[in-house]
């Protein structure tokens, strides 16, 4: 009997397909693989932490608030924490941005040639109730001389300027997609090794699909051309799907094909989700991955950012879904 058929191979661990990736990558430093590592070593604490959340009291509201006066969970606040405290220790990055802090966080690592947008947990409301939720990373050089205190301009570039970007999805199994600019490939942890194992190689979203997801509870203020691409997806009979955790709707969408949309709306103007830390990265790897994304007037990573927390319209996925809806709109 072959060995094959009695021993299943397991995929490259993270650590190794990184390192022997290494060299697609343009600056060709072993640095940036040692802050996907920091970021991955981070995500196993996440994961451990929110397993236990409702044993350990960690779960619900933190009694506070963050920049843009979202209601933060316990966990919004554990997660900034886990990524700051690995980010600062791997001594990779000058300084991050994220969704839980009002300026720029830095890290006193002045010869860090890297700045990090993130979102340290996403979809954090659905916690408490068991869905899935995420981590979503944007990584770029800096702009500013290495050796010197970071500015804003480092942390403001556009998506285009992205090095690599992804994100980790905390679900029925925890995984790790990430792109370097040399396609989108896939890890699934492997709790019992606690080790990313590569599941999903070179991962490409189908080039259309059946599936559109949006809150369609905000749909009486929509633009019209949403309006109109929604009816068409009704006419059509799509599936509608639609969990409330980014970084789950957006991986089931990869998958599957289909679109993602959070439009505009009377609430928001510029819809809800944030340009530096939620649509930039997933929009270079839907690109990478074959699909699109839009704002509905340019592509997401073409929006020059002016605000650490700006928000922007998304509608991201599968490439003709996206140019249908673009035909719309
Ligand atoms: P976060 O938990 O990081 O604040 O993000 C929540 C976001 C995103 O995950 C999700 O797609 C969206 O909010 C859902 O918004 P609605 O509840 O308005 O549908
Ligand atoms: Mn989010
Ligand atoms: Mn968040």
């Amino acid at each position: 009997m072959e060995d094959s058929r009695i021993a299943l191979p397991i995929g490259a661990n993270l650590d190794r397909f990184i390192k022997s990736h290494e060299s697609h990558f343009k600056y060709a430093s072993g640095e940036l693989s040692q802050l996907l590592r920091d970021m991955a070593l981070a995500s196993k604490v996440i994961n451990r932490e929110m397993n236990k959340a409702g044993l350990i009291n960690l779960a619900g509201n933190a009694g506070s608030q963050n920049a843009q006066g979202d209601h933060q969970q316990k966990l919004d606040i554990l997660a900034d924490i886990r990524f700051m405290r690995a980010l600062t220790k791997g001594g990779e990055v000058c300084a991050i941005i994220s969704e839980e802090q009002d300026d720029m966080f830095l890290t006193g690592k002045n010869n860090g040639k890297y700045v990090i947008a993130m979102d340290p947990l996403d979809g954090s409301s659905n916690i408490d109730v068991n869905v899935s939720v995420g981590t979503i990373f944007s990584i770029y050089r800096r702009k500013t001389e290495v050796g010197t205190t970071p500015t804003a301009e480092d942390c403001m570039q556009k998506g285009t300027e992205q090095v690599a970007a992804g994100y980790i999805i905390y679900g029925s199994s925890t995984m790790f997609v990430y792109t370097t600019g040399n396609g989108v490939n896939g890890f699934t942890y492997d709790l019992s090794l606690g080790e990313y194992f590569l599941s999903h190689p070179n991962l490409t979203t189908p080039d259309d699909g059946k599936i559109y997801s949006c809150n369609e509870g905000n749909s009486n203020s929509f633009p019209d051309g949403v309006t109109a691409y929604l009816n068409q997806c009704k006419d059509n009979e799509m599936t509608g799907r639609y969990i409330g955790s980014l970084v789950a709707d957006f991986h089931r969408n990869l998958l599957k094909g289909g679109i993602y949309l959070y439009p505009p709306y009377r609430k928001g103007p510029n819809g809800k989700l944030r340009l530096m830390y939620e649509c930039n990265a997933l929009a270079f790897v839907v690109e990478q991955a074959g699909g699109k994304a839009t704002d509905g007037k340019q592509r997401i990573m073409e929006i020059e950012p002016t605000d650490f927390h700006q928000k922007c319209p998304l509608y991201i996925g599968s490439k003709k879904m996206v140019d249908r809806l673009e035909e719309c709109l």
